[in-house]
């Protein structure tokens, strides 16, 4: 049986991951966490604590300064630029302060990129340097991406766990993004020159030990696949000649008004190659969202005070009839149960023969009020502006 991977390795001048690249990208990389003891030996932080604070200073330099209440366990940020009052205003501990891409402003810190070069330079982000005075530190999260903690001043304790169903629900301080629980499977004390890897995804917590403490960040970039969806789509429609239309020529007469059917469907997965991404709900509900908002120079406004159901059903008991707002554009397709109507954009769940109606009438009355989900729909057409009550004659 083979040796279960170690979490702790040795590094040295010749191998700053105690091990090659290969075989650190091989086992470790976007996999496991890595701490490696004596990664730079002898390390001498490139920049100083006052240099920090100096650059936190600066106007366009992303910098936060973080105080903990130890005692109330309560976390406050000031975002930079930052100016000497704010350092003045510091306790004798448990502060910190960050600074993002110092790599951009110092070149004696970019000089630390030279050691990442077995990675794609357009997968770093930056380096990010805090300084710390004891008990300091940013609380347990989780990072998006991987990074390299690099220990450069000082003593640093750090906590990670690498239980695959820790809880990662954040507590209600929404700056820090702090986890709710944190439980550390392994604890460390870092040296400088000692070094953390971490995946994306693995809670940790460092805290200054001892003295002042300085840290430096390696960390990576990885855009979302919502965000390189959104790109490549911007992407392609600049590409695309405005003169390639949604076309239709296999057209069969229109079953029921304003449906989104199967075959319009299809025509979609044909002319967009993208849409493969989406299942058949997916595409209807893109779909159906879109060409109901699609050039509308206007849409309906909401009335100035809501209705409430019982007096819809009320007014509809008594013959009211309902008119579709002029600025009103409607859609529907069958679901997988029901229908669902679309309405400038919006979507509402709604019963096949109230969708089918909706879009082939411009005034509807009701010989019976709608059941329950019916009105529910009817309610919220009206109280969006897309339905607007008339007087009923009965
Ligand atoms: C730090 O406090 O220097 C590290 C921040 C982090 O855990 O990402
Ligand atoms: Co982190």
């Amino acid at each position: 049986m083979n040796d279960p991977l170690p979490i702790e390795v040795r590094g040295s001048a010749k191998q700053p991951l105690g091990m090659t690249p290969a075989q650190f990208l091989r086992d470790y990389w976007q996999k496991h966490p890595l701490l490696i003891r004596n990664a730079f030996p002898g390390f001498q932080p490139p920049l100083q604590p006052d240099d920090l604070g100096g650059l936190a200073c600066e106007d366009g330099a992303l910098s936060r300064l973080i105080v903990h209440d130890d005692k109330r366990d309560r976390w406050s940020v000031k975002s930079g630029p930052l100016d000497e009052a704010d350092f003045a205003r510091t306790p004798e501990s448990n502060w910190t302060l960050l600074v993002q891409d110092v790599d951009k402003w110092d070149a004696d810190v970019a000089q630390l990129l030279e050691h990442f070069r077995f990675l794609p330079s357009w997968r770093v982000d930056d380096v990010m340097v805090s300084y710390a005075e004891p008990g300091g530190g940013v609380g347990a999260h989780v990072d998006q991406y991987d990074v390299f903690l690099l220990q450069g001043l000082g003593q640093r304790h750090w906590a990670i766990s690498t239980d695959p169903d820790a809880p990662k629900d954040f507590r209600p301080d929404i700056e820090l993004k702090q986890l709710a629980h944190f439980e550390p499977t392994h604890e460390w004390l870092l040296e400088p020159g000692d070094m953390l890897y971490l995946p994306p995804g693995v809670p940790h917590d460092g805290v200054a030990f001892g003295g002042p403490c300085m840290t430096f960040s390696i960390g990576m970039r990885a855009p979302s696949r919502a965000e390189l969806t959104g790109d490549l789509a911007d992407y392609l429609a600049e590409r695309l000649d405005e003169s390639q239309r949604y076309t239709d020529p296999d057209l069969a007469p229109a079953r029921a008004a304003g449906e989104i059917d199967a075959a319009a469907l299809a025509r979609l997965r044909t002319a967009l190659p993208f849409a493969s991404a989406l299942d058949e709900d997916g595409l209807r509900d893109w779909f159906g969202r879109f060409i109901t908002r699609y050039r509308n120079a206007q849409t309906p406004a909401p009335p100035a005070r809501p209705m409430t159901l019982p007096v819809l059903r009320k007014r509809l008991a008594e013959g009211a009839a309902l008119l579709r707002h002029p600025w009103s554009r409607l859609a529907w397709s069958r679901g997988r149960r029901g229908a669902v109507l679309f309405a400038n954009g919006l979507a509402y769940p709604a019963p096949v023969e109230l969708a089918r109606r909706l879009c082939a009438e411009r005034t509807l009355a009701f010989e019976d009020v709608p059941g329950d989900d019916g009105s529910a729909l009817l309610l919220a057409l009206v109280n969006d502006g897309h339905l607007v009550p008339r007087k009923g004659r009965r």
